[in-house]
Formats: C-alpha cells, structure tokens, sequence
C-alpha cells in the first residue's frame, strides 16, 4: 500500500527538536525525504540528531542544514536542499520561540523585534521562497504550526499572541493567493505540548499551576509532539487535498471548551 507522502520532499523548519522533530520522523515514515533546517542539530532534549535518527528508523532520505530562519540566505539553502530529492512539495514552519513573558510595559524591544523575527518573518520569507518553487513545480502543502496563542489572547504572552495570531491570517491569506497555483496553506494550533519549550523555556509541565491547567482540558493530559505530527500529517497530505486556509486546533479541547 502506498505511503501518504511517497515520493514527496519536506523542508521542516527546526526540526532538531520536539514537535519538529516528530512532524520529520512521522513523515519519513510515510516516505517522504525530509530536510531538517534548524540552528542546532542535537535535540534540546537529548538524542542522536533527527536526520541520523530518521536514516536509522525508514528508507527515507534525510539531510540536516545549518538554518536560522531569519537569514534568507539560510532559508534558500533550505530549499537548495530539498532540490536533491526533486523540489520542496511540502513546507512546515514550525521553528519558534516564547520570546519575552511579561507585562507589556516590561517587554524589551529588542526581545520583542527577534520574537517576530524568528516566529513571524521566517515563516513569511521560507513561505516565499517555497511557494515559488511549489508553483513551477506543479503545486505542494505549506502547513504554519501557529499555537492557541493565535487564537486566543493571553495575558503576560503579548508578543508570542501578536506573532502566532499574525501567522494565522497569513496562512488564510497566502491559501487565497496559492490556490490557483495548486498550493494548499493551513495552520496547526498546538495547545500544551511536552516539549523544552514547555519544561525550560515557558515551564507548564511538570508544575503546580500546570497540574490545574492540565486538569481543565477535556481529554485529561497535556499532548505529546506526535499529537501534533499526525495532523500536521493529514494537512500535508493529499488525504486534506480540499482543505486550505484552514486552522486545526490540537489541544485536547481545551481552547473551544474553556
Ligand atoms: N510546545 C508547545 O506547547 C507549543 C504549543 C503551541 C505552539 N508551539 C509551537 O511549536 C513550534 C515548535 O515548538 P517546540 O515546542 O517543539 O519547541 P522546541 O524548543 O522544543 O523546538 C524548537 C526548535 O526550533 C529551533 N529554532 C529556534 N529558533 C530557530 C531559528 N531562528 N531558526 C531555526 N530553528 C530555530 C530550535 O533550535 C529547536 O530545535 C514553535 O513554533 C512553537 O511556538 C509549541
């Protein structure tokens, strides 16, 4: 039986760790080539590096490159990349940070400028330089991991709201230019998901104030980055071919319940 992503390339933006990562080897297993693009190649949770960990565990293809998503020359040898295993199809923007969590009168501009500099204008500039490609090359899925943050205000989380809302109205606004072209744009919106991120950086699990957070969504836990790699799997796939400008929250719930 064939793979849902036989023959296919993805560019999956830092993919060295945590849902990136998940989304790789997820897709690797369904047979695409994958390029992991990231600033680091070991995993912020420890392992060997996706790339070598995708080569042991499928047939597939896979290359790591050394990517800041806010160089534009990084991003296009990203897709250089790709262009070994015939052409991006596939593009996930999920490289982001939590950048400054403050009251907004305590933000420093210049941790504010780097949050949109990473979480917004790389999905923007990867976004461009993909869908020139996907458009020669006959069409492909551009799926933006975005976050319930950009779809729900959070008090304290200012900046990391203004760049995942941002990157929502994006998505539907680039599935309208796209489509024509044959290119399919949508957006995941992770809740809680068991990653550095959310036991170094912005610590929920494993926390007091995250057990009661926990307890409040429906389905009882917090997810886990493969939570998040099957749908991404579904929107990159052809199994969404009528799906574009859409938002899939994976949250548990949480977000339409609370
Ligand atoms: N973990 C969550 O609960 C959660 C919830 C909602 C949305 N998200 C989003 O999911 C995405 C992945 O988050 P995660 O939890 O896996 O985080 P993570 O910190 O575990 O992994 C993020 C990866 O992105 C890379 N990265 C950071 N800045 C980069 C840059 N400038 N260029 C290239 N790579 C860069 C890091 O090196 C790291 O490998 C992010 O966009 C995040 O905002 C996460």
């Amino acid at each position: 039986m064939p793979s849902l992503l036989d023959g296919r390339t993805a560019v999956v933006t830092g993919a060295a760790s945590g849902i990136g990562r998940a989304i790789a080897r997820r897709f690797a297993g369904e047979g695409a080539a994958v390029v992991v693009a990231d600033l680091r190649e070991e995993p912020r949770e420890g392992g060997d590096p996706t790339h070598e960990v995708v080569r042991e565990e499928s047939d597939a293809e896979a290359t790591f490159v050394s990517c800041d998503v806010t160089d534009h020359d990084d991003l296009t040898a990203a897709m250089d990349a790709a262009e070994e295993y015939g052409g991006v199809d596939v593009l996930i923007n999920n490289a982001g940070i939590v950048g400054p969590q403050a009251p907004i009168g305590d933000v420093e501009p210049d941790e504010y400028r780097q949050l949109m500099r990473v979480n917004q204008d790389g999905v923007f500039f990867a976004s461009q330089l993909a869908a020139e490609r996907m458009a020669g090359n006959g069409g492909g899925s551009i799926v933006n991991v975005s976050s319930v943050a950009g779809i729900r205000g959070y008090g304290g989380l200012t900046p990391y709201c203004t760049a995942k809302g941002g990157i929502r109205l994006f998505t539907y606004a680039l599935a309208a230019e796209l489509g024509p072209q044959g290119v399919r744009v949508n957006a995941v919106h992770p809740g809680v998901i068991e990653t550095a991120m959310t036991t170094e950086d912005s610590p929920i699990v494993g926390t007091e104030e995250g057990e009661a957070t926990r307890e409040a969504i429906p389905l009882q836990r917090f997810g886990q980055p493969g939570d998040v790699a099957d749908a991404v799997l579904f929107l990159a796939s052809d199994m969404a071919s009528f799906v574009t400008a859409e938002s899939l929250v994976v949250d548990g719930g949480a977000t339409h319940t609370a």
